[in-house]
């Protein structure tokens, strides 16, 4: 995949280079780490998705957040940074970028309240204690399994929890197959749009489906309409 395909936004690319104009990033190291990472062509979340993820977690102030997807750990540590209290659990099945992650993580200075779990999380997920409760949860891992990862979830969100999706659109060959020539996601697209399909029917979750990054849902978890 080219830099350009992997960092081409779903929306009019001049808008988004407005609105990226604006983008602050939290420090000037977390900037540096932004770069480094983009450069080395680590699919990390786009800025307008930063933005938004972080300011749901300023806002929400979680205690405990489940992320599904490290990578290098850039979202980790700005989820780390923004919520100074927060513990995280994130799952992440490639070792070598785990090696990565926890330099990173060490070196923000956040590493202590960061557990990455290695493995595939589908599988890890549903091994987790019963009372394993989170507040707010970012998915950003293989998109043709977001329904295993969200499933297994849910029954660790508290009620008023914040399930976050990243890819939703997915460079927009969600929206239209025209934007997947040569049908080479063919697989994933499908998947993604059964995923997007079901969280609509849940009546437990409620969801807001936003064209900002790769496409982000942001569910609201109730849960006494999940456990009834
Ligand atoms: C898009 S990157 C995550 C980027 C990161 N959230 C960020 O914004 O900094 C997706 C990561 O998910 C990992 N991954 C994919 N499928 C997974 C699975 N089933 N379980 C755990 N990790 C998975 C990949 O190895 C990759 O490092």
């Amino acid at each position: 995949m080219s830099e350009n395909e992997l960092y081409r936004n779903t929306v009019n690319q001049k808008v988004v280079d407005f609105l990226d104009g604006y983008f602050k990033p939290l420090s000037p190291q977390m900037g540096e780490f932004r770069a480094a990472a983009e450069a080395a062509g680590v699919p990390i979340l786009q800025r307008d998705a930063e933005r938004l993820l972080l300011t749901l977690a300023k806002l929400t102030k979680p205690e405990r957040i489940v992320e599904i997807g490290t990578a290098v750990g850039y979202s980790a540590s700005c989820l780390a940074l923004v919520c100074p209290k927060a513990e995280i659990v994130t799952f992440e099945k490639d070792p070598a970028m785990i090696i990565k992650a926890e330099h990173n993580l060490s070196h923000f200075g956040v590493a202590r309240r960061v557990t990455i779990m290695e493995g595939d999380a589908a599988k890890l997920i549903v091994k987790l204690p019963v009372d394993e409760r989170f507040d707010l949860a970012f998915i950003d891992a293989a998109k043709g399994h977001y329904r295993e990862f969200f499933d297994a979830l849910i029954p660790h969100m508290n009620d008023g929890s914040i399930v976050v999706c990243d890819n939703m659109l997915f460079k927009a060959r969600v929206v239209s197959d025209e934007y997947d020539e040569n049908r080479r996601y063919k697989t994933e697209v499908k998947r993604l749009r059964e995923f997007i399909d079901y969280l609509f029917t849940l009546p437990y979750a409620d969801t807001s489906y936003l064209p900002v990054g790769d496409g982000t849902t942001i569910s609201i978890i109730d849960r006494k309409k999940y456990d009834k």
